[in-house]
This record gives C-alpha cells, sequence and structure tokens, in this order.
C-alpha cells in the first residue's frame, strides 16, 4: 500500500542545506499497522509530513527517493493529484491539533467541508456523518459542538476533533502522529478501539507515531525504529519486545 524508498528530506535553514531524513526506506501493506518510533528529534513527524508534502513554503523542503502509494509515486503527482488524495485516501492525524484545525470556522462547517470536497453527498447526509462520527470519538454535546470555534473547546476535545475529521472519509492510509497523548487514558482507550474497528470495517492501513510502547503492543504488527534520519531497526512488535537489535532501541 506504502512504500518508501530512500527518502531524503533537506531543508534550507540559516542558508545551509541540513537533511533531518536521509535514506528512509519502509513499508507498509493493506490493512497493516507500523509503529514508528524513535527519540524526539530524529525525523518521525517530517517522514510522516513528506507523505502528503505538508510541509510549510518558508521551509523550501526538498524532497527526493520515492514515496509509493498504491505504485504511485506521490513525490512525483502533481498538487492538483496531491489534493485528491489528502483526507480521502490518505488522512493524518498531527502531533499538534491546531495544525488542522482553522481558527476562523465552526467546527460543524469544517468537517462537513471534507465531505463535501471528497463525496458527492447532500447536505443532510453530510450533517448526520459528521454528527455521527463527533459521537464516535466521545464528544458529548455533539450537537452544540458544531457551532463553536476551535478555541473554545479543549485541547483533548480538539484532538478528538481532528481524530474525527480524518475518519470521516474512511481513509485507505491513516497516519497518525502522536495521536492520543495530549488525552487521558479513557479517552485515549476510546480512541484506540475506534482505530482498530475502522481497521477491521474498511481494511485501512495505519502508521502509528508513538513513544507509548504500551500502544505500540496493543496496536502494532510491525515496528520502525528510527535513529537520527535514518531507521535502525525493522523488526515484528513480538521481536521489537524479546530482541531488540538495535542500542536505541
Ligand atoms: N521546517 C523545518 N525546517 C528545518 N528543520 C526542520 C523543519 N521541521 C523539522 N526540522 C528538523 O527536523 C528534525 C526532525 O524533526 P521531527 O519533528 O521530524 O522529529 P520527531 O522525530 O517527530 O520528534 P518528536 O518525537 O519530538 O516529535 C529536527 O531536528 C527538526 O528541528
Ligand atoms: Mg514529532
Amino acid at each position: 500500500m506504502l512504500e518508501i524508498d530512500n527518502l531524503k528530506i533537506e531543508f534550507l535553514s540559516h542558508g545551509r542545506r541540513v537533511a533531518p531524513v536521509d535514506g528512509v526506506s519502509f513499508s507498509l501493506g493493506r490493512d497493516e499497522t507500523v509503529g514508528l518510533l524513535g527519540e524526539s528529534g530524529c525525523g518521525k513527524s517530517v517522514t510522516a509530513l513528506s507523505i502528503l508534502r505538508l510541509f510549510p513554503m518558508a521551509s523550501q523542503a526538498r524532497l527526493s527517493g520515492a514515496i509509493r502509494f498504491d505504485g504511485r509515486d506521490l513525490l512525483q503527482a502533481e498538487d492538483e493529484a496531491l489534493r485528491g488524495i489528502r483526507g480521502k485516501e490518505i488522512a493524518m492525524i498531527f502531533q499538534e491539533p491546531m495544525t488542522s484545525l482553522n481558527p476562523l470556522h465552526r467546527i460543524g462547517e469544517q468537517l462537513a467541508e471534507m465531505l463535501r470536497i471528497h463525496t458527492g453527498l447532500a447536505r443532510q447526509e453530510i450533517d448526520a456523518r459528521v454528527l455521527a462520527m463527533l459521537e464516535r470519538v466521545g464528544l458529548a454535546r455533539a450537537a452544540q459542538l458544531v457551532d463553536e470555534y476551535p478555541h473554545s473547546l479543549s485541547g483533548g476535545m480538539r484532538q478528538r476533533v481532528m481524530i474525527a475529521m480524518a475518519l470521516l472519509c474512511k481513509p485507505k492510509l491513516l497516519i497518525c502522529d502522536e495521536p492520543t497523548t495530549a488525552l487521558d487514558v479513557t479517552i485515549q482507550a476510546q480512541i484506540l478501539d475506534l482505530m482498530r474497528d475502522l481497521k477491521r470495517e474498511q481494511q485501512t492501513s495505519i502508521l502509528l507515531i508513538t513513544h507509548d510502547l504500551g500502544v505500540v503492543a496493543e496496536m502494532c504488527e510491525r515496528v520502525v525504529v528510527m535513529y537520527a534520519g535514518q531507521v535502525v531497526e525493522q523488526s515484528s512488535v513480538e521481536d521489537l519486545f524479546d530482541r531488540p537489535a538495535h542500542p536505541y532501541t
């Protein structure tokens, strides 16, 4: 489903080229959950962002290698084609919820917009799906919530709105960057259950970035360990816990 082949990411920083990711390769099968682990700053988030090319313009990111999704190289895809894939075929849950919520629009509008762009559904059906998904991620009073703005929600609520937005179009691939770190354990368990259901119902593949080894043990079949911009270990979850190979692991 996803094949990252010798990915290199370079940024222009103070007139100098820096490459926080250099030669990363790993793949993810259909219906598979793969954990991406590694110490802070090793390049997990930038690797995830490069799949959908979601870098700020100012960072002047230069990407090389290949990222094949269903056989097609996303690094070579036109912007237009990528817009059709973002949110619909590949959805992302970010480490920081405000990166994907627009502070100027009501919660309900933002979620409805996703379905308007990517489906031909009628207004009523869209509204019904938005409400159902907000309830599914454990947000009470969804009917009032749709009229509120992101700033009036707590961090945990915003995180769940973002998760609802990511799941709304039933993506083939879900990329989660520390999806539950900001949530209390009850809600965290609820969200992980929801992700597991989604995977069962529609064979969604999941790339899960986390520092939480409990979550890895519970959710993932395979694990990719990064260290200083490179992959240093890839194994099944069982082998990772029984026989870690790299010192960092
Ligand atoms: N836009 C950018 N311009 C320049 N350097 C960047 C940019 N974005 C990220 N970096 C650098 O890339 C490196 C990898 O960062 P990244 O956010 O991918 O780490 P991470 O593995 O996700 O860490 P954490 O576990 O703390 O989230 C860091 O050294 C970071 O400073
Ligand atoms: Mg990160």
